[in-house]
Order: structure tokens, then sequence, then C-alpha cells
């Protein structure tokens, strides 16, 4: 009787292992914090056990090569270093890894610490030492973009040598090493050597999204699955999800490191005819700033669905992803439907699991009648 018992439980626990075997890789962006009403987002809304990592982001990097932290006063001020810390009590699996780099950083101080050997050492001192100060699981860089926005030729060769020691430190104390990378097939040809990058890396997360968005002139959707019958340019139809992943996987990466990059927010536009809201349509710039997320041309998906579920929902068929308009406000975001497609997507390539940028803008407080975090229990639930 004990024997079976132990058994069944052995066999269950071994099946929830096995059922949650891909990696969650999910962002926590500090600054939201910040935000308005139900948009506030701290580490104490994190739900421990959506994510099998949780990446801080961000800190930055010093001319010097040393970690510098952006805004101490909501890393130590307000405890946040703390909280985040703690989830770990709740489950003891889950992993908390320090992420530097992001947007805002730009290139060039990365391109000046990854081209001298001795400001790499510094930096990868000073990383060894904020990970243990802290308690931190590893580290994840996320400079944007290897020769590009201010960096030179020679950064795609100095990345990997970056990369590569970083990781055997890491490597050795048990720790692991993340990045974010570009999945856009032109900004991937000027930035990477992949087989390098997947060579040097435990986890490749490829953002695989914000391929349109207000920064252009006409009407696109940031996170396309599939091309478009409307997408005519060679290039145009490489503005997708699966042209970006496919890339990866053909130039040589390792399918069990990628994390394929979902977002649980949108982008849109004020459309110049409301008439015309077509793919390639004309806009007169970004949509109108959410009341939470607060920057023109964005949406988190929980504004989209609980302050304008009344707008008119269209699904792309060829995109395979949800917009929604109102007037001349059009925005196309991620809902659980394209969600669990793209999870799908990811099963069937054999990819390790999905990135997500990030918690603080899923339906955390479930306010809209599908529980706290539908984006994220989709990507639980489908995700092998
Ligand atoms: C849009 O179409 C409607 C109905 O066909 C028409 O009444 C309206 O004038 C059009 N608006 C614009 C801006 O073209
Ligand atoms: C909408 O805009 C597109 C892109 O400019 C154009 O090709 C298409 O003819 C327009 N459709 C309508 C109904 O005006």
């Amino acid at each position: 009787m004990t024997k079976l018992l132990l058994l069944l439980a052995f066999t269950s626990a071994f099946m929830v292992l096995s059922a949650s075997a891909g990696n969650v890789v999910c962002y926590f962006a500090s600054w939201t914090i910040y935000r308005p009403d139900n948009g506030k987002y701290t580490a104490l809304d994190v739900d421990p056990n959506l994510c099998t990592h949780i990446l801080y982001a961000f800190v930055g990097l010093g001319e010097d090569g040393s970690v510098r932290v952006l805004d101490d006063w909501e890393l130590t001020g307000l405890d946040e270093m703390n909280h985040l810390m703690s989830l770990k009590e709740q489950n003891p699996n889950l992993k908390i890894i320090l992420s530097m780099g992001g947007w805002n950083e730009g290139s060039q101080k990365y391109s000046a610490v990854a081209a001298s050997p001795g400001l790499r050492q510094a930096m990868v001192q000073s990383v060894l030492a904020f990970v243990d100060q802290y308690g931190f699981d590893g580290f994840d860089l996320d400079w944007e973009y290897p020769c590009q926005r201010g960096g030179v030729d020679e950064d795609k060769a100095n990345f990997i040598t970056l990369l590569g020691e970083l990781k055997a430190p890491l490597n050795e104390k048990g720790l692991i090493l993340s990045a974010a990378v570009s999945g856009g097939i032109a900004s991937c040809e000027l930035s990477y050597d992949i087989p390098g990058v997947s060579e040097n890396l435990d986890m490749i997360n490829v953002m695989v999204y914000d391929f349109h968005g207000a920064f252009e002139s006409f009407v696109g959707h940031y996170a396309p699955l599939y091309a478009s019958s409307l997408d005519a340019t060679d290039e145009q139809k490489t503005l997708n999800v699966a042209a970006g992943i496919e890339y990866w996987l053909d130039q040589g990466a390792d399918p069990k490191k990628i994390n394929i990059g979902l977002g649980t927010y949108g982008r849109g536009f004020a459309l110049a005819d409301p008439n015309n809201s077509s793919l390639y349509a004309a806009t007169y710039g970004g949509s109108e700033a959410g009341p939470y997320t607060r920057a023109m041309g964005v949406i988190g998906y929980n504004e989209v669905c609980e302050l304008y579920s009344s707008w008119e929902y269209t699904w792309d068929d060829e995109q395979q992803v949800p917009h929604i308009q109102n007037g001349n406000q059009w925005l196309g975001y991620d809902d659980e439907k394209s969600i669990q497609l793209k999870v799908e997507y990811a099963n069937s390539k054999g990819l390790g699991g999905a990135m997500v940028w990030s918690l603080d803008t899923d339906d955390f407080r479930g306010i809209c009648g599908n529980g706290p975090y539908p984006i994220l229990t989709t990507i639980n639930k489908y995700l092998n």
C-alpha cells in the first residue's frame, strides 16, 4: 500500500515536472511601480508560479564597465529587490535573473566595453559581485544592438567574446547567462554571428515583436505570427514572428535555447482615414496614450481588456493576430487566442520556451473576467 502510494506520488510529481518543462521567462519592468491606479505593478504583484525565470529589468552599464543602478529609490528605497527575492520562498524552483540594458541604454557604452579586454573583465567582475550581493540566479544582457545605434562593425565579434567571458564564471557558480536578441532579419544580419551567440548563451530570448509601430506612418501589427497577402516586398514578408524564429533556427541556433518572445502589450495608430484600417493604410502618428502605460502609440493588454472592450474587434486570419478600432484609433496587440497560437508554433519548432515582455501589462488583477494573468496562464497551459 505504502509502496503504491509512493509510486503514485512519484509518478504525479514527475508528470507535473514534465508538463511544465518549458521555460517561461518573464520580464519584470521595475518602473511600473510608478503607474497609477490599477496600472501600478510591484514585485509583490508577481505570481511566482507562472514563470520559471523572472528577469529584473533593468540595470545599466557604467563607462568603466560597472553595473549601474538606474533607480536606487525603486531598488532599495521601496525595497523591491527584497520583495522580488522573497518570491523564491513561495516557489523554490524560481530563478531570478539580473537584466542589464534595454532600448534606452543605447549601444555605445556596450560597444566600448566589449572592445576592451580590461573593461570586459571589469564588467564581468562587477556583474559577478552584484549578482552575488543580491542572490540572483544569473545575468541577462539586453544590448540593443551590436553594430547599430552608435556601435561599430567589430561589435559582432566582440559581443561573442564578451558573452563567453561572462558565461564561463557564471556557469562555474551554477548561474545562467541569457540575452535578448533581435527578431528582425535585417537587424540580425548586422548584429549577430548566430552560431557564436548560441554557443555562448544558456538561453536566447528572441524579441519577435515591434515589427511595426508609430515609428512608421502606416498601419501594421506589432507582432504578426505570419505574413499577410498584403505584404509585397521581400522585407515586408519577413516582418513576422515565424520568419524571425525560422531565421534563428536556419542560421544554426540551438532550438532548445530559444525562447519565443511574446508581448502582453500592443502598438497603435491614429488612422489618417477612419474608413481605411487595412494593413499599410496611412496613419497620423501613434494612438492616444493609455492611462496606465502613458505612452503614445503603445498599449497594455490590461488597458485593452479593461477599458476598450467595446471597440470593434477584428481577427486577421492571415497574420493570426487581433486588432481593435474605435473611430481613428487602431490598436494591434496579442490576446489569449493569438498567444495560444504562438505558443503552439513554438512547440512545433521544438523551442525551449517563451519569453514575455512584460508581467505588468497582463491583466494581473483579473479585472476582465478570465482570472488573474490570462496571458501568462495561456502560455503555461499550452507550452510543452
Ligand atoms: C467614411 O465612410 C462613411 C460611410 O461610407 C462616410 O459617410 C464618411 O464620410 C467616410 N469618412 C471619411 C473620412 O472618408
Ligand atoms: C487603404 O489604403 C491602402 C494603402 O494606402 C490602399 O492600397 C487601399 O486602396 C485603401 N483602401 C481604401 C478602401 O481606401
